[in-house]
């Protein structure tokens, strides 16, 4: 079978990767993708003057699509593609709006008792800052709509927290910001819950935990995702059997009885509370970089789970897992995640993986012969080993060979599990 990839970053390449294993799979096609995930097994696709993705797919005779970023989703990707009767994994554009719209998310986990943060919707400026004010910080401020993983800000004051309101309705982020949800503060360790889900279904993938601050210790700004690891041991036996019980089933349960078409992975960020687990937020896709370390230890044939999820056959699927642990451990270009300098060439990629780790790529483009940044996360090193201690050395070994000028990365990805 053919398959299109829809992205260009370190998550599309692992699953371009893993659909390479399948020996299902004959072409792999990523669009846009970028200069480090295309070669020999994963190829280019283009689009021409005025064609779009859907003639791309029938034109390139693709029997399954699978969309990385979530603006496509939001857009209805899902819905073009069945209108055509092509395959793709995903919720169509209304299901989709569990990511597109918080509010619209958080209504969901209201009627269905799925435990979150409190939280208002505000759609006037005044009023969000008379209720901050009101009720104090910390508190959490965001924008409704998508915003490109920068519309949250957490605020320890409320001065904070008013600069962020204001932030928004000053049209920062669009049409995104013109609502805003304030919402309750929570305190815990956070956690990566990705499921797959069809119509009568829901599975979920393994453990994994992200590392959202730029710096060492989770400090400094939030980012896109520093690195990941597979499995989270915070997460046992018992904590998945609540996670089930209060967030999995009851979203199922929702999906059926709001009619949603919800065919494709649900990705909760959850924060693992004195009162137990709470969703942040839920996302319609793949997570960057989770995705990177869950599929590398999936022992599972991805094409063919995702198929028997669009026919609503998920639950005749079994994941399968290595026992192992991985580790993905993100470099980011000097800057990153404001300004940073690009075109700096990339030394070491090939020493590294002789180690034994896989580079994935999410900036980097090839210039003459050589490779160089491109964009704020360029490249994600992962992998395995028997204990999660012997994955992070193992990733960090495959790190020190690489470097390029303003290169920098968090040396303690995976420390607090350890
Ligand atoms: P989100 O995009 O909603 O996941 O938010 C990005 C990050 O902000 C999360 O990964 C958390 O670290 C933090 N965050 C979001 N909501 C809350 C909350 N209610 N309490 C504490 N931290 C939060
Ligand atoms: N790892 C964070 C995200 O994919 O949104």
């Amino acid at each position: 079978m053919n398959i299109l990839v829809i992205g260009s970053g370190g998550r599309e390449h692992a699953l371009a990767w893993k659909f390479s294993k399948s020996p299902h799979v004959s072409k792999i096609y990523c669009y846009p993708g970028n200069d480090g995930i295309l070669g020999a097994d994963i190829l280019s696709i283009e689009l021409k003057n005025g064609e779009s993705l859907v003639d791309i797919a029938m034109s390139h005779k693709i029997d399954l699509t699978v969309v990385g970023p979530e603006h496509y989703l939001c857009d209805g990707i899902v819905d073009q593609f069945r209108e055509k009767k092509l395959t793709i994994f995903g919720p169509d554009k209304n299901a989709a709006q569990l990511e597109g719209s918080k509010w619209f998310a958080k209504e969901f986990m209201n009627r269905y008792n799925i435990p979150t943060a409190k939280a208002q919707v505000f759609t006037n400026e005044s009023d969000a800052i008379e209720y901050v004010e009101k009720n104090g910080v910390p508190v959490v401020i965001k924008a409704d709509g998508l915003a490109a993983g920068k519309g949250v800000t957490v605020a320890m004051s409320p001065q904070q927290a008013i600069d962020a309101i204001q932030h928004c309705f000053e049209g920062a982020f669009g049409d995104a910001g013109y609502e805003v949800v304030v919402e309750e503060y929570l305190e815990g360790e956070e956690a990566s819950i990705l499921a797959f889900v069809d119509h009568h279904t829901i599975k979920p993938l393994a453990s994994s935990q992200d590392h959202k601050r730029l710096n060492d210790n989770d400090k400094g700004p939030n980012t896109g995702g520093m690195g990941a690891y597979s499995p989270a041991p915070i997460i046992d036996k018992k904590m998945w059997q609540r996670i089930d019980e209060l967030i999995l089933q009851p979203f199922l349960k929702g999906c059926q009885t709001d009619k949603l078409d919800y065919r494709g992975i649900i990705y909760a960020g959850i924060m693992l509370t004195e009162a137990g687990p709470k969703v942040l937020e839920f996302n319609v896709r793949f997570g960057d970089p989770e995705t990177q370390a869950v599929l590398y230890r999936m022992k599972s044939d991805l094409a063919q789970a995702m198929l028997m999820t669009i026919d609503n056959r998920l639950a005749d699927y079994e994941f399968e897992w290595e026992d192992q642990s991985a580790v993905c451990v993100v470099l980011v270009s000097g800057g990153y995640p404001g300004n940073y300098e690009k075109g700096h060439q990339i030394f070491g990629i090939e020493d590294a993986e002789k180690v034994g780790v896989k580079v994935f790529h999410a900036g980097t483009k090839r210039d003459n012969e050589h490779l160089s940044n491109s964009g704020g996360r360029v490249l994600g090193v992962t992998a395995k080993g028997d204990s999660l201690d012997e994955a992070v050395n193992h990733a960090y070994n495959g790190v020190k060979k690489i470097s390029w000028t303003g290169m920098y990365y968090r040396s303690d990805i995976a420390r607090k599990a350890l």
